[in-house]
């Protein structure tokens, strides 16, 4: 594992990341690693461990390497057709069991590989949903999800460009949708820019340009009890809640990830 490690120091994380993919390669988990000798690896088991590193050093994100990403407790497939779940993102998660626990009506707005919606269905156990993207290759995945999690009887997707397809209201909707404005393209490392879809990641210049086109429509698809929970960039909560409020929802608050940045935009009537 050591050599793996040397092979990826231009990484962020390059021991995590060596030892996750030698766990990955051998097929047990972390604790099980510590009872194995590294030596004790067969010429297959080194041959795959060494592929898998030059993908890493190539700067292919872990997750896409194994095929899989824990996202709140929960494993999701996830390929290049999908944004890979990310922690922050788990905000909106924990604020909706938390402000919605009622809710039996779900709608993801860019559901992606599904983690937003499928995360909810599991722990609200009387809730159907709806899970929306403009990308059918995206709505594959999500589709493979909710089989994979037993989920596929509660869940349903559709294309659709955000909300022009949907039909009904939903007790609570939850979106994350691209917020990255095109002239912060330069910021971003070769982990994200090379293996997340530029759909689910770039919004115009701006970074505003779906909020701009959901806050209009969102009425028509929240009930009128129903809570809204829209992931936002780090400094985009006056624009983005401005956008809202002057479609008439009154009542826009925000939530903290763990790095302390507003995150979670919640939007009621
Ligand atoms: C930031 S990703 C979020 C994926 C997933 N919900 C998550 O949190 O990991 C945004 C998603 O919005 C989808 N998307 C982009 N434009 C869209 C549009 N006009 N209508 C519907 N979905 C769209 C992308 O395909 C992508 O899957």
């Amino acid at each position: 594992m050591r050599a793996g490690r040397a092979r990826l120091v231009h990484v962020e994380t390059p021991a995590r990341d060596a030892r996750d993919l030698m766990l990955h390669v051998l097929g047990i988990d972390a604790a099980a690693l510590i009872a194995t000798d590294g030596d004790a690896l067969t010429a297959e088991q080194m041959s795959r461990y060494d592929a898998a590193i030059a993908r890493r050093a190539a700067h292919e994100p872990v997750s896409k390497i194994v095929g899989l990403r824990a996202f709140h407790g929960l494993d999701f497939i996830v390929t290049g057709d999908v944004l890979d779940p990310r922690a922050d993102s788990e905000t909106l998660v924990d604020a909706a069991l938390e402000l919605a626990p009622d809710a039996r009506t779900v709608l993801d707005l860019g559901t992606g590989s599904g983690c937003l919606l499928l995360t909810l269905l599991h722990r609200l156990p009387f809730a159907t949903g709806l899970g929306v993207d403009a990308s059918q290759a995206a709505l594959a995945i999500a589709r493979q999800n909710a089989e994979r999690l037993h989920l596929d009887e509660k869940a349903r997707f559709i294309r659709s460009d955000w909300l022009e397809k949907v039909d009904g209201t939903f007790d609570l909707v939850v979106c994350n949708p691209p917020y990255i404005g095109e002239r912060e393209r330069h910021t971003l490392s070769d982990d994200v820019l090379l293996w997340d879809p530029q759909a689910a990641l770039f919004a115009d210049e701006d970074g505003l340009a779906a909020y701009r086109r959901i806050a209009p429509t969102l009425g028509k698809a929240l009930s009128e009890t129903g809570t809204a929970f829209f992931e936002i960039g780090s400094g985009q909560e006056e624009a983005v809640s401005r956008l809202f409020s002057v479609c008439g929802f009154g009542d826009i608050t925000f939530r903290r990830d763990i790095a302390g940045i507003r995150r979670c935009m919640i939007v009621r009537r």
